[in-house]
């Protein structure tokens, strides 16, 4: 059996081998773990009493496995001294437990090792944290480095992540900077969270959406943004988030039936408190106090600790509903994640004492004044239970969304402006006087798909909101073939009939496409050619965009070009708002571009344009200077006006020496005084709303080069509340043109414009200025001078202007005393004495020698000029058919 013999030795000797090679890998590793273990006996201080001798795995607190340590725990041993590097050279070291020492110096290298499970490093002076730091730890449960104040600060890595069998991660006064990592998908069993008494950044990352999270310790950290995540984590059980900046409401937490405790006090929550949160089952104690919670006081079952303090906003101090117009207020601001702004000013249970952004009339909420918020949210359809709403001002905020078919139902609505927003969708069917400004949301008009966080939808329609520029392009043929059927039928019926066409019209006829062509026909031709504000092709050439209810906006960069970028030689004036420019678009069109000084652009000045623009779009008359346009860009306020070739009245009556002009004859004269009193007539006279001027002087009033007057300014035009014809206001207007009652109370009429109408009649006949500081102090304030001259026989003689004098006879003088005569009715002190606009029109006008035919109702097809030219255009097709019949 040698062969035998000869296998069993060769067998042997591989064992032999074997063990050898085993011998010496364990010595070897175990030498590993000995001398680690030996280095980190020498660095604390002071060294374990038991870790003495070589076999560590005897040693106290240390624990192994085939020689090899699993754990070890320190805890509470008031050891100092540091940790060795070396210590994550333990290969199979699954915890270790460091807490409650006095342990200094860097934190050893925790990363990329693959037994490690638990750490615990509470309760020491560790300065510094690695590299790497909680990276590449893959079996990780449980990581505790809470009260080491001693640590440079430091973020939670990216890398944590790779951890995703934690559990349990808590780091509470550990000196943590920057923002909560958005990574908790990857860290699916994660239960425990606690990061307070940190000075950290950021909100609460969208991923702890569905996240297993049980125990939610944030309090004192810093967090700001909104807690709505919350309403995604069903597993909730304790949640403290107090002391934080956190804001906008508490969500829905109905799903978070295990909740028991919610710390939410010294934040700046906003908004109602959810039903939900008072039902929620577990729920056992709850803290809302020293927040800015709004709508009625919750009211919890008997068993929960509740603390909601004293500075909430609750409408009432006890639990009950709020009134109905609270109700509304808030549900709509809450579509806007309940603004903080707001919930400063809204107290109490009546919206009309003094609400910020709210404006009543009779006990009623008639205008939401919410522009330039930069508030986000929705427009709510709650907008339709404020029933007397007039105006509503959404613009220059960051709004998604459509508007609310809802708001049609609001009987008394005139305006709604959401320029400046990201609003989509269709605007709603509003009445035709309803003005909706729209510009400046670049997908109105378009189906967007919903794909905003809180109200997801499908995405599966995207495909068909791209094709949706038919919405657009569609209702933009249509509106030019039936502006053109409009001018073609104008055209032939004004050709046929040449004697009624109007001497003043407008601009010449310029060549262009047949569109254009028909339209400028419109205004040659047409009786009433200066209401109609010139819209063109929104072709490639034009400068004009069109937008529901006759807004036209045009961009900054076209108005720039056509300055001269604003260029010192375009200059035509300076007033209160701004330098007015001149210029000439593509068209040809001559405007004047009034541009907004910076320092205006504050809230008084931003109401005035807001307010121009407002009154622009409702009235057009032949006296009253026509707004072509606006620009709201930005800083940029720019409002573009039909270009007045002869400037202002003051020119002409006070600087014509100076500027080599002819000085205005009586005839002018009268004629002038006769188209401002038409252009205020209308003004106060509108069938909607009264609109009074208030600062009616000679440099707004300005002349064609037929020398015949517009009307301008309107930026502090006031409508005056239904029924009521005087209410309070702010003083606005020019001295020496100031009625005394207005100028002494405040209170506004239209006997303010008449008593301002009255001294320009003054300056007219005497070529004196309302207020001249050069005259001796009886002649200064000329309504006084002017109407003690009145109630002297002759003596309104020495007072004209020198200039009527060489050519004055007989007639033209009977015609200054018939005008001083009413400027002096005008300017009477009781403001019921004056007489209204209309009379004025009615002495003036037999005074005027060229009298030109008033167009009446019949001749302009029941167009009804107070409408803009695309509403005009609209209420003229649905009476199409009966036109036809008269053609
Ligand atoms: N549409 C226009 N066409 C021609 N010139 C104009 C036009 N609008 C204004 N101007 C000129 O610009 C000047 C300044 O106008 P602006 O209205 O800004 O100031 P103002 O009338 O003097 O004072 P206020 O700010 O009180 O109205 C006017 O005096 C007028 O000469
Ligand atoms: C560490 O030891 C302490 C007692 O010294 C004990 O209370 C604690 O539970 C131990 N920790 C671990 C993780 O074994
Ligand atoms: C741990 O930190 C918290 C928060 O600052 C503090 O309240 C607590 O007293 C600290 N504990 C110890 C023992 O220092
Ligand atoms: C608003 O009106 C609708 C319909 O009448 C009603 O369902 C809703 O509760 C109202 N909202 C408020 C806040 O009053
Ligand atoms: C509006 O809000 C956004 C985001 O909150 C901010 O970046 C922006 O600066 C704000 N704009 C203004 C004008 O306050
Ligand atoms: C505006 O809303 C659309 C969706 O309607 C969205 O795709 C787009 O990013 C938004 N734009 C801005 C600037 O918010
Ligand atoms: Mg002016």
């Amino acid at each position: 059996m040698p062969k035998e013999r000869h296998k069993s030795q060769q067998q042997q000797q591989q064992l032999l081998l074997f063990l050898i090679l085993l011998a010496f890998l364990l010595y070897h590793v175990s030498a590993d773990d000995a001398d680690v273990m030996a280095r980190l006996a020498q660095s604390l201080s002071p060294t374990p009493s038991s870790w003495t001798g070589s076999n560590f795995c005897k040693w106290q607190g240390v624990s192994c496995s085939s020689n090899k340590v699993t754990s070890i725990n320190l805890s509470s041993k008031s050891l100092s001294g540091t940790i060795p590097p070396e210590i994550t050279q333990l290969s199979d070291l699954k915890s270790l437990s460091l807490q409650r020492n006095q342990l200094s110096g860097p934190l050893p290298p925790l990363s990329n090792h693959p037994s490690l499970q638990e750490i615990n490093l509470d309760f020491n002076r560790f300065d510094s944290t690695p590299q790497h730091f909680l990276s590449g730890l893959t079996s990780l449960q449980s990581f505790s480095i809470n009260n080491n104040t001693f640590l440079q600060p430091w973020k939670i890595p990216d890398s944590l992540r790779d951890s995703t069998a934690i559990t349990t991660f808590l780091a509470s006064n550990a000196n943590i900077i920057g923002e909560i990592p958005d990574i908790f998908h990857s860290l699916p069993s994660l239960q425990n969270l606690r990061l307070s008494y940190n000075g950290m950044t950021g909100s609460l990352p969208k991923s702890f959406s569905n996240s297993a999270i049980q125990y939610l310790w944030l309090n004192n950290v810093g967090f700001s943004g909104t807690i709505e995540v919350l309403g995604n984590m069903p597993q909730l059980k304790e949640v403290w988030l107090q002391v934080n900046k956190f804001s906008g409401p508490i969500p829905d937490l109905s799903a978070c039936t295990e909740l028991s405790d919610l710390q939410l006090r010294d934040n700046t929550l906003t908004g109602v408190i959810p039903d939900s949160l008072t039902k929620l089952p577990k729920l056992q104690s709850v803290a809302l106090q020293d927040n800015k919670f709004q709508g009625p006081m919750p009211s919890f079952p008997s068993g929960v600790q509740v603390s909601l303090g004293d500075t909430n906003k609750f409408c009432n101090p006890s639990p009950g509903p709020c009134d109905p117009q609270v109700s509304s207020l808030l549900e709509i601001v809450g579509a806007m994640g309940y603004p903080v702004t707001l919930a400063d000013s809204w107290e109490g249970n009546n919206p009309c004492q003094n609400w910020k952004f709210i404006i009543c009339e009779k006990g009623s909420v008639t205008k939401l004044n919410f522009g330039k918020q930069n508030w986000t949210g929705t427009i709510s359809p709650a907008i339709a239970n404020l029933t007397e709403l007039k105006t509503l001002s959404l613009n220059d905020n960051r709004l998604v969304g459509a508007i609310p078919t809802s708001l049609t139902n609001l009987k008394q609505l005139e305006i709604i402006d959401i320029s400046n927003n990201n609003i989509s969708g269709k605007v709603p069917a509003f009445v035709s006087h309803v003005t909706v400004i729209t510009t400046g949301n670049v997908y109105i008009g378009q189906d967007v798909p919903n794909n905003y966080p809180d109200s997801s939808t499908s995405s599966h329609n995207a495909a068909k909101s791209s094709s949706s520029p038919w919405v657009v392009v569609v209702p933009v043929i249509v509106f030019f073939l039936i502006s053109s059927v409009l001018g073609f039928v104008i055209y032939r019926r004004y050709s046929n009939k040449k004697t009624i066409t109007y001497k003043w019209a407008g601009k010449g006829s310029e060549s262009g496409n047949s569109e254009k062509q028909l339209i400028v026909n419109v205004e040659n031709t047409f009786p009433i050619s200066g209401q109609v504000t010139p819209i063109r092709n929104p072709g490639e050439k034009s400068d004009y965009h069109v937008h529901d209810g006759g807004n036209v906006t045009i961009p900054v960069e076209v108005l720039r070009e056509v300055t001269n970028n604003f260029s010192e030689d375009n200059v035509i004036g300076k007033g209160g708002f701004g330098i007015v420019y001149k210029g000439k678009l593509h068209d040809g069109t001559r405007i004047a571009v009034k541009r907004m000084e910076s320092s205006l652009i504050n809230n008084k000045g931003l109401n005035e344009f807001k307010a121009e623009i407002e009154v622009l779009t409702k009235v057009r008359h032949r006296n009253l200077v026509a707004l072509h346009g606006f620009c709201n860009n930005g800083n940029e306020k720019l409002l573009v006006y039909e270009y007045m070739p002869q400037g202002c009245l003051g020119e002409h009556l006070f600087d014509w020496q100076e500027m080599g002009i002819e000085p205005l004859t009586w005839n002018q004269r009268v004629t002038i005084a006769l188209d401002v009193a038409r252009g205020v007539e209308y003004l106060h006279s509108l069938a909607q709303q009264s609109f009074i001027h208030r600062d009616l002087k000679p440099s707004n009033i300005l002349l064609g080069d037929d020398m015949r007057a517009k009307v301008s300014d309107f930026g502090l035009v006031k409508s005056s509340p239904d029924g009521d014809y005087s209410f309070e206001t702010r003083l606005a207007g020019t001295f020496g043109y100031l009625a005394p009652e207005y100028a002494a109370t405040g209170r506004v009429t239209t006997k303010v414009d008449v008593f301002a109408f009255g001294v320009i009649l003054m300056e007219i006949i005497t070529g004196r200025k309302a207020l001249d500081d050069s005259l001796p102090d009886e002649k200064c304030h000329l309504v006084t001078w002017f109407r003690r001259l009145l109630v002297q026989s002759n003596a309104i003689q020495g007072a004209l202007d020198p200039t009527l004098r060489p050519s004055m006879d007989e007639k033209t003088f009977q015609s200054i005393l018939k005008v001083a005569e009413l400027a002096g009715h005008c300017t009477a002190r009781e403001s019921c004495q004056r007489p209204d606009m209309s009379h004025a029109v009615n002495v003036l006008s037999p005074l005027v020698e060229q009298w030109t035919p008033v167009p009446d109702e019949d001749e302009s097809f029941g167009l009804d000029f107070h409408l803009s030219l695309p509403q005009a255009v609209q209420k003229w097709k649905a009476n199409e058919d009966s036109f036809s019949k008269n053609l």
